[in-house]
């Protein structure tokens, strides 16, 4: 693979902010007659390289009723060698969702020779793990998992950790198109390769979602993402008192981290939960509050943004859901200890502007899961390991 090599990079404290880099090409061959490392404004990442990295991923594919033919094309995308960790939370009644995604999944492992796992979101054990661990917050009145795709990745995060991944990457289930999921998982061991430290972050920008009606237009920019992006640069221009447009991925819910990084990380309930990473890098890294571990300040954040090659087709969910995503974003940039008069009020301005909000009451705060690191993962761990292989996809029941 072919990508622009990160020709600039913005520092906010300990954070190195790289801008967009597009990927030039998708393959790079056998051969290594280019110049070395950097020439021309290009990196060259080697199949190798590539594949050296897929094998230390986990990919989470968290899903919640979604059409099965989709479910498919994105488990058929994700590269042999990463660990597949399904998190479903679809229903089981009147027709049992989670079992036809577990069969398919099963069918493509059998077939290919590969290992996945399949957990149910409300599965009662894995709760009983969870509670253990003392991961309360991350529990309903019922004891089981909440709703939502932030505590699906909870769990998903901590699956790799038992299966002692190094990095952690998020693919949705609901992408017409498995080339560009095979993309987005050679973009994230692209960027882990490109990373000088421990503590590394990469977030997908698509080229183009195309919008369908009539004909087709390649749009660039979204409503949403433009506006939470908005809201982020105006949010580190406060502090650094210099103007900027650095954060292009505010919203990215293609993304992939190491998962020493993943672990200090909190994870916001619902649409919050992209944004809300970034907002938290920002807070403990970002060197104008008390900083995070001793650790990464020494190493420094890598902070990668890839712009695709391959268009991002998705199933199209309305707009109240595009609404509620924008809300759930920009409040965590709202309630954050960094937030500034100015960022409030662009974002109290925003919210009324696009009829999202009538008045700044109702902006609550996110509900927030404590980062892995602040739980008992062993217990988790323990508890979890005398039925793991219950959760593989190869397990007939
Ligand atoms: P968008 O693509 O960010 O607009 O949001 P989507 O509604 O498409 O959700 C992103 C992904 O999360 C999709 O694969 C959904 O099926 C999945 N998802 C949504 N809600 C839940 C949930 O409660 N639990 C899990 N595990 N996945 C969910
Ligand atoms: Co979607």
């Amino acid at each position: 693979m072919y990508v622009e090599s990160p020709r600039y990079t913005e520092r906010f404290g300990s954070v190195r902010i790289n801008d967009i880099q597009k990927v030039i090409a998708l393959d790079s061959g056998l051969k290594t007659e280019i110049p070395p490392h950097g020439a021309m404004g290009v990196v060259k990442i080697c199949e190798d390289t590539i594949k050296k990295f897929e094998e230390k991923l986990a990919v989470v594919v968290p899903v919640k009723n979604e059409k099965l033919k989709l479910f498919e094309g994105v488990i058929s995308g994700i590269p042999h060698d990463c660990l597949i960790i399904v998190v479903s939370n679809s229903h089981r009644e009147p027709v049992d969702r989670f079992r036809m995604e577990r069969d398919a999944l099963n069918q493509m492992c059998r077939y290919t020779y590969r290992q996945a796992y399949i957990v149910h979101q409300k599965d009662s054990f894995v709760a009983e793990a969870i509670k253990k661990a003392g991961y309360d917050e991350l529990l309903d009145e019922d004891g089981l998992v909440r709703d939502g795709k932030a505590e699906g990745m909870v769990i998903g995060l901590l699956m790799a950790k038992l299966a002692e991944k190094e990095y952690i990457g998020f693919v949705d289930a609901d992408n017409y198109s498995p080339g560009s999921i095979l993309e987005y998982v050679r973009i994230y061991a692209a960027a882990f390769s490109m990373g000088k430290s421990p503590y590394v972050m990469v977030r997908i920008l698509w080229h183009y979602k195309p919008k369908f009606s009539g004909g087709t237009y390649f749009k660039k920019w979204g409503r949403v993402s433009e506006t939470t992006n908005r809201c982020f640069n105006s949010l580190i221009s406060s502090r650094t008192g210099f103007e900027t447009n650095i954060i292009k991925t505010g919203n990215a819910g293609e993304h992939a981290m190491s998962l020493k990084l993943a672990e200090l990380l909190p994870y916001a309930s619902g649409y919050a939960v992209e944004p809300q990473e970034l907002v938290s890098i920002f807070e403990q890294f970002g060197g104008s509050l008390p900083s995070g571990p001793d650790d990464v300040v020494r190493h420094g954040l890598d902070l990668f943004q890839i712009e695709t090659r391959n268009p991002h087709l998705h199933e199209e969910k309305g707009t109240e859901h595009l609404n509620g995503m924008l809300l759930d974003g920009l409040s965590t940039i709202y309630h954050s200890p960094l937030c500034d008069r100015e960022t409030k009020q662009l974002i109290i301005s925003q919210l009324t502007a696009q009829k999202t909000l009538k008045s700044k009451k109702e902006l609550p705060a996110p509900h927030i899961n404590r980062p892995p690191s602040q739980v008992d993962i062993r217990e988790f761990a323990r508890h979890m390991d005398s039925r793991l292989e219950t959760y593989s996809a190869l397990h007939e029941e």
